[in-house]
């Protein structure tokens, strides 16, 4: 029943089953996710990896995984990135200070003043963020071709985000720290790889700890000024809190700029009833985010030893929960493939669910309909062919490589 309604109650041709253990950096699967997670719902809804560990497809076991205490997001024991290694490894120290590598009674030690301290800054964000959108648009007003990532949606990101966090606007500065700490989260592969990962942490740290020390001697309506005024952080942990909200508010925020410019070019019409004010520029974008889900997998760790779906699953074993599927899972979404701003958005999981979810959510959610807002007052041509998009071979994420557009 579950497959004739996910094959053809969509009107899709039924996919292809992909090689298993999957691969989830195939060209296939990085140009196009949404066939390979429509048949693994429907046949192997806990999936080998090939680099190893299981993918979870189905939303439903996605959701009951969020709050399945035997799933954790402490790095094993057996890894580099182990709590026990902190006085080792700068990687290490820095993974036991932020939320998305820790269990409780840590991740609510460290996620309660990060997340108050985050709300403190986010009054009154919304003022300044949409007149920074429109003005880094129409600094590509009649230049002709332009890419709409590089020179749009990163350079808007990054300075919302660097005012938000309370860093200098130095753009340079801020990719190469952002660029330090996503390696965090790649597969560690290899010794050299490693130490690279923990030199580029160490200098990112120094950086960032200026920008603490500046805070404390000139306080503003910064995340950083906030988290010193609300106290019990170290200011190592003040930097390592504020490096990860810096990073996690420019790549996704840039590919979903994209993508919202990409699917307003393919419907004239719904871009017509936006300009129009007919439309629900929030909604579209929640389901552009649906649809296109930056965040295609994000991990767990088995914390205890169990069964499921009739896999053994040992201590350790990385689980990647695929949101990019949950988005598009029959069962949740009715029609999931159709473009339909209108739907019921309350139960999709672009943000994650329950006590790991997305901290910057509402900020998120703003970046984007305020970029989106600014490409609805412009027209604007799509040059790239859509069937042309590339995607970045990186684990876990789906974001655009080139997105070339004429802003008039
Ligand atoms: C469209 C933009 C964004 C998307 C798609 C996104 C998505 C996500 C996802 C999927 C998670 C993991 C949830 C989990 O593991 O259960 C997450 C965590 C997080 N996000 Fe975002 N995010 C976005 C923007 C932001 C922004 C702007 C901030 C800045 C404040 C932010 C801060 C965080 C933090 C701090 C966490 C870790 C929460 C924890 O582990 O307790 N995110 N985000």
């Amino acid at each position: 029943m579950r497959k004739l309604k996910s094959w053809f109650g969509a009107g899709r041709a039924k996919p292809a089953a992909p090689d298993l253990p999957v691969d989830l950096l195939s060209d296939a699967f990085v140009a196009d996710p949404a066939p390979t997670w429509a048949w693994l719902r429907d046949n192997a809804p806990l999936a080998p990896v090939k680099s190893g560990g299981y993918v979870m497809t189905r939303a439903a076991d996605i959701k009951a995984a969020f709050t399945d205490a035997r799933l954790g997001n402490a790095p094993s024991r057996f890894s580099m990135l182990a709590e026990k290694n902190r006085d080792r490894y700068v990687a290490a120290d820095v993974a036991a200070n932020i939320p998305p590598f820790l269990d409780k009674p840590r991740h609510v030690d460290m996620r309660k003043p990060l997340s108050a301290a985050f709300f403190d800054t986010f009054d009154g964000a919304e003022a300044w963020i949409g007149p920074l959108a429109e003005a880094h648009l129409a600094r590509l007003a009649g230049q002709g071709p332009q890419d709409i990532i590089t020179g749009f949606g990163r350079p808007f990101a990054t300075q919302a985000m660097a005012r938000f966090v309370g860093l200098d606007h130095d753009p340079a500065a801020i990719a190469r720290a952002t660029g330090a700490l996503f390696k965090l989260f790649a597969p560690i592969t290899d010794r050299a790889g490693f130490d690279d990962v923990n030199a580029g942490l160490e200098a990112t740290r120094h950086y960032i700890a200026g920008a603490v020390a500046a805070r404390h001697a000139t306080p503003g309506p910064d995340l950083i000024s906030h988290l010193i005024a609300r106290g019990g952080l170290t200011d190592i942990e003040i930097g390592d809190h504020a490096l990860l909200v810096l990073a996690d508010g420019i790549e996704n925020i840039e590919a979903a700029i994209a993508q919202v410019l990409i699917r307003l070019a393919s419907d004239p019409d719904h871009l017509a009833a936006l300009r129009a004010g007919e439309g629900d520029i929030a909604a579209t974008v929640m389901e552009v985010l649906r649809l296109e889900t930056p965040a295609q997998t994000i991990p767990r760790v088995v914390r205890e030893a169990h069964e499921r779906d009739g896999v053994q699953l040992t201590e350790g074993t990385p689980i990647f929960l695929a949101l990019g599927s949950a988005n598009r899972d029959p069962d949740l979404h009715p029609d999931p493939d159709r473009f339909d701003p209108t739907r019921d958005h309350s139960g999709v999981l672009m943000f994650g669910q329950g006590r790991h979810r997305c901290i910057g959510a509402p900020l998120g959610q703003m970046l984007v309909t305020q970029g989106a807002r600014a490409l609805v007052d412009r027209p604007f041509t799509l040059v790239t062919d859509p069937a042309r998009i590339t995607y970045h071979k990186r684990l876990g994420h789906r974001w655009p490589v080139d997105v070339l557009a004429r802003i008039d």
